[in-house]
Parts: C-alpha cells; structure tokens; sequence
C-alpha cells in the first residue's frame, strides 16, 4: 500500500521494501528501437516522451553505475542544502531526484514523482540513451549534467548491480555477462554508443556539462567547483566543504536517505548498492584473456571517439 505525505514540496511515496515483497520476477531484455531494455523502461513510454520539462530542469543523464547517485546528491546540496536541510533527513533522494523512466508496478512512475516535484529547480535523472530523451528538455534548453565512467568499471558495477536488483534480467556469470555488455545487450543498451553519442550532441548543444567519475574520485573539490560553475551558483568554500565530506563513499553508505536500503527491488545481501566506489576494481574481476579480448574490442568500438577514459587514477 501506498501513503503519499506532503512534506517540504513532495509528495513523498512510501515504497514497499524487499521483505513485503516475494521475490520480484525479472524481466527479460527486449530490443526497444534497437536498444537492449526492459519492460520497467519502456511501458510509460508515451507518458515520458511527452514529459513536460521546465527551462529550470536539470537532467541528470547517465549510462548506469556511473556515479548517478553520487552526483545527484551533490547537486541536490548545492541547490537544497543550505535553504532547506530538513529535506536531508526526511526524503529519500529517490524521490528528491526521480527516474524520469522508470515503471515498476505498485509503485509511481519516476515521471509521476517528477511531475510532483514542488520545488525548483527540478532536479530529474535519467539513463535514456540521447536520442530517446524526452524533446520538451532540449526545447526548453535545460541544463544537463552527463555522468561518464570508464567502460571496464561501468561492466563490473553494473554485474553487481544486476545481481542484486530484480528490475534487471539475469546477468548470469561474469563471463557471460561481459559478454553481453560488449555486445550492448544489457539494459539500456551499448555503454560504447551511450557515452559516445552523448559526447557527440554536447558538441551542438553546449549546455551539457560532460563529467567523469574518475575525476571526481580524483579531485572532489575540483569538480563540484566546476559543477556549480555550470550550474551558475556560488557555495562558500565551507559549503563546498561540506558537501564534500557528506557526499563521500562512506558516509554516502550510511545515510538511510541515499543508499537504497528500503527499495524493493534491490537485494543488498547479494551486493550493496554502494558497492566499492573505486576506480580499477575491474583487475579484480577481469581474467588476462578477457581483458585483452576486451582491450581489442574497445580499440575497434571507440575508433572514431574523442573521449579519453581512465581505467586508473
Ligand atoms: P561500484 O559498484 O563500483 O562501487 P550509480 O549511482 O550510477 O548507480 O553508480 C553507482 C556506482 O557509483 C557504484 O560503484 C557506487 O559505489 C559508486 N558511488 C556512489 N557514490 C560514490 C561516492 N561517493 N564515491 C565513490 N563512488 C561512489
């Protein structure tokens, strides 16, 4: 069942947690205008494609696992910090920054969230590759913050992700699942075609700030400073502080707000959904043959690429 408490400008949802739920069923992936997805991305399609975006949204665009979550809480404190702690510590950042795209049943839709949204900005996040991306965003010319990780960490992270989180399909082995995420047949389709093709649209519309998640590992500071720039506000440096130290790895972990804890469709006994949170965690899981597969492979996909990836910091 669902309570629906008004509280700071949302509607907060309660949502069903994973011991009310029998075991949810995945789905299978699908070809959806020839990218991999499945049924939890796609049956409100008309609904978001006719989203209504507001020239003050801001578009939080990622393929997954590539620190969404991380830099949607940094944006969240840049904007709501300051003005309106309480959000912090009452709703779930689920709900503050909603999936514009996703259905699951029983639940709200991320466009229905994102319609209830009653502050501004909006702040709404999305894995859309860029040619589904609902128009009404590039109409308005909002701003879009797109999130990048280095293909071999985005394989490994989005394994376990898939492990433990049913709205997925069965990622089977590791093995098998590379396999899959070479050949871009895991949800949301080619990570190659994703990042590339959002490299390629913020070169005709300059109001997409391009991040890495290896710099933010890097340098923190450095890049939230860049983040605001883009965003046209201007944190104190104790803010900055501040939203440093609170959007760190571990104390991301333990903030019942951000890490998942209550989503049903999530098993965190099978993997945590804040996971490690390093760069290289791929030399872990990666066998010499697969990488070298994998390095010849990649050579071949990003030919024509502009962009640089970091597999090390
Ligand atoms: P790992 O699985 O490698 O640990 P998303 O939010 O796009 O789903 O991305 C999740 C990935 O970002 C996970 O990677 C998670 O641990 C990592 N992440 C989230 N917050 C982080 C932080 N503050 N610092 C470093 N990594 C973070």
């Amino acid at each position: 069942m669902l309570h629906n408490v008004h509280y700071f400008g949302f509607t907060t949802f309660s949502l069903t947690t994973m011991s009310q739920l029998d075991k949810p069923q995945r789905p299978p992936a699908i070809d959806f205008h020839g990218v991999c997805m499945s049924k939890y991305f796609t049956e409100n399609w008309d609904n978001v494609q006719s989203f209504k975006a507001r020239p003050d949204d801001i578009l939080i665009a990622t393929y997954p696992k590539a620190g969404t979550t991380w830099v949607s809480f940094i944006i969240d404190l840049l904007y709501f910090g300051q003005t309106c702690p309480e959000r912090q510590t009452t709703v779930p950042l689920i709900q503050r920054v909603p999936f514009l795209e996703i259905a699951l049943p029983s639940q709200p839709s991320g466009k229905e969230m994102a319609d209830k949204i009653g502050t501004s900005p909006r702040l709404i996040k999305s894995h859309l590759p860029v040619q589904f991306v609902p128009k009404s965003f590039w109409e308005n010319n909002c701003r879009i913050v797109y999130v990048a990780r280095n293909a071999k960490d985005s394989a490994v992270s989005y394994y376990h992700f898939t492990r433990m989180n049913y709205v997925q399909p069965d990622p089977g082995d590791w093995g098998t699942y590379l396999n899959s995420f070479m050949n871009g047949k895991v949800v949301f389709g080619s990570w190659y075609d994703h990042v590339n093709n959002w490299w390629k649209r913020k070169q005709t519309y300059p109001k997409i700030h391009y991040m890495f998640y290896e710099d933010l590992i890097e340098d923190a500071s450095r890049e939230i400073l860049r983040l605001s720039d883009f965003l046209g506000l201007s944190p104190s440096a104790e803010e900055l502080d501040k939203i440093k130290a609170t959007t760190m790895f571990d104390s991301m972990k333990h903030n019942k707000m951000i890490n998942y804890f209550t989503s049903g469709m999530m098993d965190q006994k099978v993997s945590p959904f804040l996971r490690k949170g390093k760069v290289g965690d791929w030399k872990n899981h990666f066998t010499v043959a697969q990488n070298e597969e994998f390095d010849e492979d990649y050579k071949q996909k990003m030919k024509d690429s502009a962009l640089v990836f970091r597999t090390e910091v």
